[in-house]
């Protein structure tokens, strides 16, 4: 049975694969070529939503078990706990720049750029310090009995992301990727 940890590591994978679109769209502006704006506003739309929705919220949960196991961890998870409101933000910097540029507002190209890599290479290498070290911890020391009760709560909220999504848009963006990456 998939643990929290599985499902936590397959939005790492999803993240991954819109990161990857992001980062192709971004060299298209960097080479002065037309981006698939509108996919990008897709993306962005999604990582403003579900992330701090449903995926850094089960984290945090995580965390806050593991540190009552290993409290000599804590200054890790604080790290990683503030990195995720870092990343809301660079979210929002990246999605109201490239909202002034599609509304046709005057944005230096340069801006738009520097918002767009900060927001992928932060976020790649937040992801990267979760797996190698607290998802990895995770399974070590939590056990899946406990990890399970947690799930309950965020498959509701989950539901009611995709329900708020009518039209299937965000569904249809995964499948995207999980059939570019197959
Ligand atoms: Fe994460």
């Amino acid at each position: 049975m998939a643990t929290i940890i599985d499902h936590l590591e397959t939005d790492h994978r999803n993240f991954a694969g819109l990161l990857k679109i992001l980062d192709r769209e971004l060299d298209s502006i960097a080479a002065i070529e037309e981006p698939d704006y509108p996919l990008m506003a897709l993306v962005l739309d999604y990582l403003l939503t579900y992330p701090d929705q449903v995926h850094h919220p089960k984290e945090d949960l995580i965390y806050q078990m593991l540190l009552r196991k290993l409290p000599e961890i804590r200054d890790s998870l604080d790290d990683l706990e503030h990195e995720h409101m870092v990343l809301a933000n660079l979210t929002r910097d990246f999605a109201n720049t490239l909202r002034d540029v599609v509304a046709g507002e005057a944005v230096m190209r340069e801006d738009l750029l520097n918002a767009g890599r900060a927001f992928v290479e932060t976020y790649k290498n937040h992801m990267l310090s979760e797996n190698v070290g607290v998802f990895k911890l995770a399974r070590q020391h939590l056990p899946a009995i406990d990890m399970d009760t947690l799930m309950g709560d965020f498959e509701t909220q989950s539901d009611a992301l995709r329900a708020n999504h009518a039209g299937g848009r965000f569904e249809r963006l995964l499948e995207t990727i999980k059939s570019a990456s197959s």
